[in-house]
């Protein structure tokens, strides 16, 4: 089943823009059709992955370029990132980013990140992005407080909760939080999810609503991304 087809605004909300009725698929088609698609060197990026047996597990080409004007509107110029796989949204973000700005990237998986890197060094913003390999639990703790004016969390769930913490510590007052798969990969509401990150997606989501440092919303783009500023 398609989760986008099934979502609507709760019929209690406020008379207001929002509740005008469903949100369908179609809307979501109809969005990608009025966004600029993606450019040769990320189609290359992807097959390139493809055929270096790395999951097509990246954003898509209509979050990226929402994370590109959340970057430009935000004025950001440092960027951290958790979860670079091929480097699809590390190279999308480092785009976004005046010539003097960078991309901090972190990446568990050894052949992820050297592929990403090979990836980076090839690309437009070649100096501008920087993968560390390792732990986001590790390796966050390692940069400088106040340090990054954005954070991108998109790896293992069960370890979102720290990553935020550290975010929070890594970003300057009024930093731009983004986390992605709040829809827990289509399953939120699934009874007996088969993917085994989906209660780490839940007790995160319960968990960012309610956190006294950040304020964001959920944006129903892609699988759901948690956008919102530290305080
Ligand atoms: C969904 S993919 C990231 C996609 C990427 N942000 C993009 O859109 O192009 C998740 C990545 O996080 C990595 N990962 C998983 N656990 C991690 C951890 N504890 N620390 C850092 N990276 C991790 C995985 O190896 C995988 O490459």
């Amino acid at each position: 089943m398609d989760p986008l087809s099934t979502l609507s605004f709760p019929t209690g909300a406020p008379q207001m823009s929002v509740d005008q009725g469903l949100v369908t698929a179609a809307h979501f088609r109809y969005i990608a059709e009025h966004c600029q698609g993606e450019d040769a060197f990320l189609q290359q990026l992807r097959h390139d992955a493809q055929a270096a047996e790395i999951p097509a597990i990246s954003i898509g080409p209509l979050q990226a370029t929402f994370v590109q004007i959340l970057l430009r509107a935000a004025r950001a110029k440092q960027v951290i990132e958790v979860g670079t796989l091929a480097g699809y949204s590390a190279i999308s973000m480092a785009r976004a980013l005046p010539d003097d700005g960078c991309v901090r990237t972190i990446e568990i998986e050894p052949a992820h990140a050297a592929f990403a890197e090979a990836k980076v060094a090839d690309s437009d913003v070649a100096g501008k992005v920087v993968v560390h390999c390792g732990s986001g639990q590790d390796i966050l703790p390692t940069f400088e407080s106040g340090s990054a004016d954005a954070a991108f969390l998109d790896a293992d769930k069960s370890g979102y909760a720290t990553y935020l913490e550290e975010c929070c510590r890594i970003l300057k007052p009024g930093g731009l939080v983004m986390v992605d798969n709040a829809f827990a990969f289509g399953q939120l509401f699934y009874e007996d999810p088969t993917d085994r990150e989906v209660p780490a997606v839940r007790a995160f989501n319960d968990h960012m609503a309610q956190h006294p440092g950040v304020d964001g919303i959920i944006v129903p783009f892609g699988d759901g991304m948690w956008v919102g500023a530290t305080r």
